[in-house]
């Protein structure tokens, strides 16, 4: 498919998806989704990724799904055409994503960053639903990222309310990982980024697996789960690669087999 609303680049084991449709504040039209869902999938499959980051630009992040767009639906086009099902394929992206947000990140751009794991923002950003002002709600899937993220209290009140939080409030209820100056959002993504490179990518993966297991089933599941990862990570040259390497006093060298 040809790119027309994101750029792509990569920057060592990273590669970098950028939302660009700059004149609609970087609104997610369902065009835009599809590319960005298949360029994760895209980089998912690629061996000489490690990390994936979405990023916007200095002003938005995304300030949500094309309003436009939405005011052809009627509740029988949504049913039949279900254009949000495409978000799903966001939570089989097997590798770390991490969302790198400057300005806004309202509705569909919030409920973006919270898909990828981990999220590192400017100072000014600005972090909310407010589809309560539109007369609708949050539909890919920020009721349940948020409430698991931060608790249903606090994310009833920001939901409800439909105003946005900054930076810092999001630190402080543990929604996003790293507040930094504007200028240095990109520069500290792929920093933490090119950290995370360097980590044994199956634990990696194992370990996403098994946190995302953790939101989503009762303990005993989630510990199953943990146990059997843990066990299949002996089946890698990782694994062997990580112990020798802590024997002999040395630092590992991953190679992801
Ligand atoms: N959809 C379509 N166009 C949008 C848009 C959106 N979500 N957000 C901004 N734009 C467009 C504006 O219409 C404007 O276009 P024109 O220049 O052609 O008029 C352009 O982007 C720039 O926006 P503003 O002039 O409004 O810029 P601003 O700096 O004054 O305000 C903003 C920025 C606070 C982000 C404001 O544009 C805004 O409030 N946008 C709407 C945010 C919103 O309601 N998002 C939720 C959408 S619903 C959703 O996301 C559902 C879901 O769960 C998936």
């Amino acid at each position: 498919m040809n790119k027309e609303h994101i750029k792509v680049d990569t920057d060592g084991s990273a590669g970098v998806i950028e939302l660009h449709r700059p004149k609609a504040a970087n609104a997610l039209n369902r065009r835009m989704v599809d590319e960005i869902v298949e360029q994760m999938e895209a980089f998912d499959r690629d061996e000489t990724i490690r990390v994936i980051v979405v990023k916007g630009n200095t002003k938005a992040f995304a300030a949500g799904a094309d309003i436009e767009e939405m005011m052809k639906d009627s509740p029988l086009s949504l049913e039949f055409t279900n254009p949000f099902a495409v978000w799903d394929r966001m939570m089989y992206i097997k590798k770390p994503m991490i969302a790198a947000v400057n300005g806004f990140a309202l509705g569909g751009g919030f409920e973006l960053a919270l898909h990828c794991d981990l999220i590192v923002a400017a100072e000014d950003a600005k972090f909310g639903f407010p589809e309560i002002n539109l007369g609708v709600m949050p539909g890919a899937g920020g009721t349940q990222l948020l409430t698991k993220a931060m608790g249903k209290a606090k994310a009833l009140e920001w939901i409800w309310l439909g105003k946005p939080m900054d930076a810092q409030e999001a630190m402080h209820y543990g929604v996003i990982n790293r507040v930094v100056a504007p200028e240095l959002v990109k520069e500290e993504a792929l920093r933490l980024a090119g950290q995370l490179s360097e980590q044994a990518p199956i634990s990696m993966r194992f370990i996403k697996e098994a946190v995302q297991e953790a939101i989503d089933t009762p303990l005993q599941d989630g510990l199953t789960l943990e146990r059997k990862n843990f066990y299949l990570a002996f089946a890698s040259q990782d694994q062997k690669e990580g112990m020798k390497a802590f024997a002999e006093k040395r630092r590992p060298s991953f190679k992801g087999v």
